[in-house]
């Protein structure tokens, strides 16, 4: 696990919009796994200008997202699609039909979740993938639990992840269930970038690095990734 600190998230955006300049320009068909949160919001800024001013293009760029909340329609202004639209896909030149989200109202949520992996696998599975990290390190929506997840699933959001999120519902009620891409499906990208901004990630970056590789800290399985990078501000790197 490589681990960059950087003293203001403005830079640490700048690198990671480098990682993904590299993979885009070696690879113009990159299939690329996104998260949502305010970890990537900077990142995705710096990406959009990178597009505007042509010197990227996402025009054959595939994508997979992590994670969409579930019985919450897709235009509300809080699920994981209204929110890639605004922060990324609005901006950029990317097809619609290369876009790919989990449709968390899906009538056979299995059927759904075993549909995405397909997904994923036919596209070759994801060059980079980028991660936020939630306070209990979470990544995607894969709570802390007894056992690393696999692929694509339903899940019970924690009372933490509740807590945490329900910031953003200010006019209705938090969903308490989501779809993710499991701790499988993350680890079969060959690169991961994760980013984490403020101290109170300070004890999730701790357990991730310095931590046992446990399922009780989802992110510390990165530890066994071959190419996995962490990128830090000063406050979430406060206790490596
Ligand atoms: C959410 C998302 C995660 C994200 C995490 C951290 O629960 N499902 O993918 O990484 O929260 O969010 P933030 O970047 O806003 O701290």
């Amino acid at each position: 696990m490589q681990i960059k600190i950087f003293p203001n998230e403005t830079e640490l955006a700048l690198t990671a919009a480098d990682i993904f300049e590299e993979t885009i320009t070696k690879k113009p068909n990159a299939v690329l796994g996104l998260a949502t949160g305010a970890s990537p919001v900077l990142t995705y800024k710096e990406l959009i200008r990178r597009c505007k001013a042509g010197v990227i293009s996402f025009a054959d760029v595939i994508t997979f997202n992590l994670d969409e909340y579930c019985d919450l329609p897709r235009a509300d202004k809080n699920s994981y699609y209204t929110f890639m639209q605004e922060n990324l896909f609005g901006h950029i030149d990317i097809k619609p039909e290369n876009v790919h989200i989990e449709d968390g109202n899906a009538a056979d949520f299995e059927a759904e979740c075993k549909a995405y992996d397909a997904q994923i696998a036919a596209a070759g599975y994801i060059d980079l993938q980028l991660l936020g990290i939630g306070t209990n390190g979470h990544i995607g929506f894969n709570e802390p639990g007894d056992a690393f997840t696999d692929g694509t699933f339903r899940i019970r959001l924690s009372e933490s992840t509740i807590k945490a999120n329900s910031r953003y519902f200010t006019d209705s009620k938090m969903p308490e269930y989501a779809l993710t891409m499991g701790v499988g499906s993350i680890m079969k990208a060959k690169k991961i970038l994760l980013i984490a901004t403020g101290s109170a990630k300070a004890d999730a970056i701790y357990n991730t690095v310095n931590g046992p590789v446990s399922p009780h800290c989802p992110a510390s399985v990165l530890q066994t990734h071959p190419d996995a990078i962490l990128l830090l501000d000063e406050a979430a790197a406060a206790r490596l």
